[in-house]
């Protein structure tokens, strides 16, 4: 019994949802890697209350002639960005301001399709929620564009929907190839 609670135990925190990513700076004009800004933990479990936070911030060190940097997760072993990047100007990362991001998922929540950043005044009679600070957007799926279908218009110019056919209405003939064969190869079965 004691074994069954310790994996049932187990197997409940290796299904959480949590994922943890990290968002990396730099600056546009200037040929030096990207360096870490952020770490962001967010947990989808619940789909209605996405959650997440910033559990690591390095302010960046911005030199006086970067005006532009840009955000978004990169991955350093490949060298590459792996979401989409957010450009803004390094100003958004100066004293008295801290740092809102907004992570932009697909609809299961496994990969981060963007990362968006704004540098936030700090407000001085707001007493809490000075640090950076996170939220989650799950885009939902969208709904298919239909390809290729002919647009029907009435002598008015009035656009005329069409009603699908039904399966009957459309494969009749394959019953009645069906049953034509029936009968046929019945007939000469017969002994
Ligand atoms: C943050 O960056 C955006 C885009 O460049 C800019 O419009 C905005 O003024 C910046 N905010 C601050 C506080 O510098």
């Amino acid at each position: 019994m004691r074994v069954l609670l310790f994996l049932s135990a187990i197997l409940a925190a290796a299904s959480v949802d949590g994922r943890t990513v990290s968002v990396f700076l730099q600056p546009v004009t200037q040929q030096i890697p990207p360096s870490f800004l952020a770490e962001i933990d967010y947990d989808l479990s619940s789909p209605s209350e996405p959650a997440a936070q910033v559990t690591g911030y390095e302010a960046p060190e911005i030199s006086s002639n970067d005006d532009l940097v840009r955000v978004g997760l990169y991955d350093r072993s490949s060298g590459e960005w792996t979401s989409s990047t957010t450009v803004l100007s390094a100003e958004n990362f100066s004293k008295g301001y801290s740092p809102h991001f907004i992570l932009t998922t697909g609809p299961d929540g496994k990969e981060v399709l963007g990362v968006g950043c704004r540098g936030v005044r700090i407000d001085a009679g707001q007493t809490r929620d000075f640090g950076p600070q996170v939220i989650v957007q799950v885009t939902g799926k969208g709904k298919q564009v239909e390809l290729n279908k002919p647009v029907i218009l009435s002598p008015e110019g009035k656009k005329v929907v069409q009603e699908e056919k039904t399966f009957l209405q459309k494969y009749w003939w394959v019953l009645a190839i069906g049953v034509f064969l029936a009968v046929s190869s019945g007939g000469g079965d017969q002994k």
